[in-house]
């Protein structure tokens, strides 16, 4: 009996404790993308069954997003203890805005659309603890901070991109990336589904593209440069069926989500021709396209080609009732409609004066034909080829200029530029991140990317509609590593879109992301982390030089050694800059009370000659790739070996530059070592002629070397300039840039770009 009751006691107990445990804190706001105002005020909302809600019918398709996961977490909703109210307010001009306000008694949100609604849901799911998401999740009740917040976009176009023809992604994943894209207010999901690699959309006019073109024999293995190429053996494809895509866009609707579709024309068109050889110029059979690159068997400009693109769009528009039409118009090398009898006719009948302008007509003939639907053209900035369609937006990723010059027309435009959009470039310069195409893009520069060109006026900034982060799938095999790609970045660039520049700020976006990680666990998003990891930086003070050690997250230890062992809970505490007078190794991490967080960063300070002297360049690098500025270049930091663009490389786009080091004390010097990166398929040339001079010590003479190194058949990567040992005030380099992209390579016609990192002066 007495053994019985305490059995019952110790019960009772552990059930109270388990209840306990089970009790969600209420969360501080922590919105991503940040609102636009936000006030926290006294007390707390208790949402649960019991919670009664009324709207205006103007708002519905959003309230049955809410009403199906409420219910699904709470129950049927039975109850009026409390009330969330949502009201049409058609004094709110932006038809994305809304107004969210949280009392003890009331939730009160205000939008002029469903959209807008839909907004204050997610900002209201953000408030609720992270556990909300997850599946199956059940409640009681869950506290709500009281608040207000007024909020509303920066920009209209929102956007994401997928590229499915290079890999395929499940039904499934689709609408797991727009139900991420929806939770961070974006609303435009840009779907690229062809390319030389495989056709994925049903067309039922045309058997062969579901059959032919959308299966590639087998698919490059390892990256594109690792020579020679090997091939897995393996076919690969498939289509998304008319009913998936239909569910599919349905699915987005439901979120708010637009879906655009991209069908590539006149270029990455070989898998079609594969199919269809009569649709090239050659009419000869290709093979849909089996490793990456830009391909040269594009579209033919007769009629039949015209004709089956009008089918397939008649199709594709039934499918896709977005406003747009992305048509591609990338990268299309103009080789074999210089050699076609019908390409070359076309352009005498029409009057046009080469292919480029073919191109244009091209383009126009199809925007026409998708005016005349009711539907807008965007194509990629080749667009602009030989004059710009009429009614056309452009979509700038080569840089920012096809933006700027689209606008000044007075076109739309979408900003996608590869130095802050391109998502498929490495985020971290670890060594052992999975292989990506190239490039080096962090989390702090997407989010530093502020969509308006500097070049336009406030008038003209009003042409840019938004901006877009792209995922190329090349090396994206599979699900996870798609996500590892686009997450936390996709977080980063909705708010780039959504959120003002006075309301963005990074450190406190990072502590922001690193709350959001028990969210993206929750809903099984294989985010990349490098938070806990370590920016080091070089700074001079006069000829003294010092190590600077910083992380992103507070609350922690940084640990460090200069002697090449690694970092342990025992290693010394950074507190302050170490000073630098040789040659060292630091290795740092990122430690809680426990253990170490992050990966150990190791950094090698090769103390040269050049530490500390001035630097000057006569051109600025470009302001996508200016690195840690020309000091950058004397800093005794070599650049990553397969991160150009990290912050010791500096770029310059098409220009020749000349680089001035001088020293305050005269230096014997015996070498120069220059080192440039030479990566073909992002446009990156190592320069083929380099020139040095010197100012001597006693007479101030100069020797003269400018352009003794030039070398037209081999491009200078890394060079060594040794000479006998002489005391010097001044350096002079002078480095050519390679020019114009020659055909047949990635970006033919384009000028090339330059870029350096350390010289190192021995
Ligand atoms: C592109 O990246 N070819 C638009
Ligand atoms: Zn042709």
């Amino acid at each position: 009996m007495h053994f019985k009751k305490n059995v019952l006691i110790l019960f009772l107990l552990i059930t109270f404790f388990n209840c306990k445990k089970e009790e969600f804190q209420i969360i501080n706001p922590q919105i991503i993308p940040a609102p636009q105002s936000q006030e926290i005020t006294e007390g707390k909302f208790l949402l649960s069954s019991d919670t009664h809600f009324v709207y205006d019918t103007e708002l519905e398709p959003a309230i049955r997003y809410w009403e199906s996961i409420s219910e699904s977490i709470f129950g049927l909703n039975t109850g009026k203890s409390n009330t969330i109210r949502f009201v049409f307010d058609a004094s709110i001009s932006n038809s994305e805005a809304y107004k969210l306000k949280i009392t003890p008694q009331e939730i009160t949100v205000k939008a002029r659309s469903a959209k807008g609604t839909f907004y204050a849901i997610q900002s209201l799911i953000q408030l609720l603890p992270p556990e909300f998401v997850s599946k199956n999740f059940k409640s009681k009740g869950l506290n709500i901070k009281a608040l207000e917040i007024e909020d509303e976009p920066q920009f209209s176009y929102r956007g994401m991109h997928l590229d499915v023809s290079r890999h395929m992604f499940s039904v499934d994943f689709i609408k797991k990336y727009i139900d991420a894209m929806a939770m961070l207010k974006m609303n435009t999901f840009h779907w690229h589904l062809t390319d030389d690699q495989g056709w994925r959309v049903e067309i039922k006019k045309y058997p062969e593209l579901n059959t032919v073109s959308a299966y590639r024999n087998e698919t490059l293995i390892g990256h594109y440069s690792d020579q020679p190429h090997q091939f897995d053996s393996k076919k690969y494809g498939g289509v998304y069926t008319q009913d998936q895509i239909k569910d599919i866009v349905a699915y987005a609707k439901a979120r708010m989500v637009t879906v655009i579709p991209e069908i590539e024309m006149p270029g990455h068109s070989q898998a079609v021709i594969a199919a269809y050889p009569e649709l090239g110029c050659s009419g000869e059979k290709v093979e849909v396209a089996t490793k990456w690159g830009v391909f040269e068997d594009i579209y033919c400009t007769k009629d039949e080609t015209f004709n089956f693109l009008e089918d397939v769009l008649d199709e594709v528009l039934e499918l896709f009732p977005s406003k747009y039409i992305h048509i591609g118009g990338d990268e299309a090398p103009k080789t074999r409609w210089k050699t076609c009898k019908d390409c070359q006719d076309r352009i005498k009948s029409e009057g046009l004066k080469d292919e480029h302008e073919l191109q244009n007509y091209f383009i126009t003939r199809m925007e026409k034909y998708l005016n005349s639907k009711g539907r807008q053209i965007i194509g990629w900035d080749e667009i602009l080829e030989g004059g710009l369609a009429p009614n056309a937006t452009v979509m700038s990723w080569r840089g920012t200029n096809g933006a700027v010059g689209a606008a000044k027309s007075g076109h739309n435009v979408i900003m996608t530029p590869t130095s802050h959009c391109y998502f498929d470039y490495y985020q971290s310069d670890n060594e052992d991140e999975p292989t990506a195409i190239g490039g080096y893009l962090p989390l702090e520069k997407v989010y530093g990317f502020d969509p308006i060109p500097e070049e336009l006026n406030a008038k003209e900034a009003k042409y840019v509609l938004g901006a877009q982060g792209n995922v190329w799938t090349e090396y994206m095999p599979i699900e996870e590593q798609v996500e590892y790609m686009a997450f936390p970045r996709m977080l980063a660039m909705s708010e780039v879109v959504w959120s003002t520049s006075e309301n963005k700020n990074y450190k406190d976006f990072v502590s922001r992301v690193e709350s959001f990680h028990k969210r993206l666990d929750l809903l099984d998003i294989n985010y990349a982390n490098h938070l806990y990891e370590i920016q080091g930086k070089m700074i001079s003070d006069g000829e003294k030089s010092f190590y600077m050690l910083k992380t992103l997250t507070d609350g922690k230890d940084i640990r460090y050694t200069i002697d090449g062992s690694e970092p342990t809970l025992n290693s010394e505490i950074y507190t302050s800059q170490i000073p630098i007078s040789k040659s060292i190794m630091i290795k740092a991490a990122v430690f809680n009370s426990e253990k170490q967080l992050g990966k150990t960063f190791t950094q090698n300070i090769n103390y040269h000659k050049a530490v500390g002297a001035k630097i000057m360049i006569d051109k600025k690098p470009h302001k996508a790739y200016s690195g840690s500025g020309a000091e950058g270049l004397i800093n005794g930091i070599s650049g990553s070996d397969t991160r150009y663009g990290d912050k010791e490389w500096l770029g310059f786009w098409g220009e020749d530059i000349i680089i001035t080091i001088t020293f305050e004390t005269p230096k014997e010097v015996n070498s120069i070592l220059t080192r440039f990166h030479n990566g073909n398929g992002q446009w990156i040339y190592a320069p083929e002629q380099i020139g040095f001079s010197f100012k001597l010590k006693e007479d101030g003479r100069t020797i003269n070397d400018i352009n003794l190194i030039k070398n037209n058949s081999d491009l200078i990567v890394n060079h060594s300039y040794n000479m006998e040992a002489t005391f010097i005030t001044e350096i002079e380099i002078v480095i050519k840039n390679y020019g114009t992209i020659p055909e047949g390579k990635q970006g033919a016609g384009n000028k090339a770009w330059t870029f350096i990192d350390e010289i190192i002066v021995n």
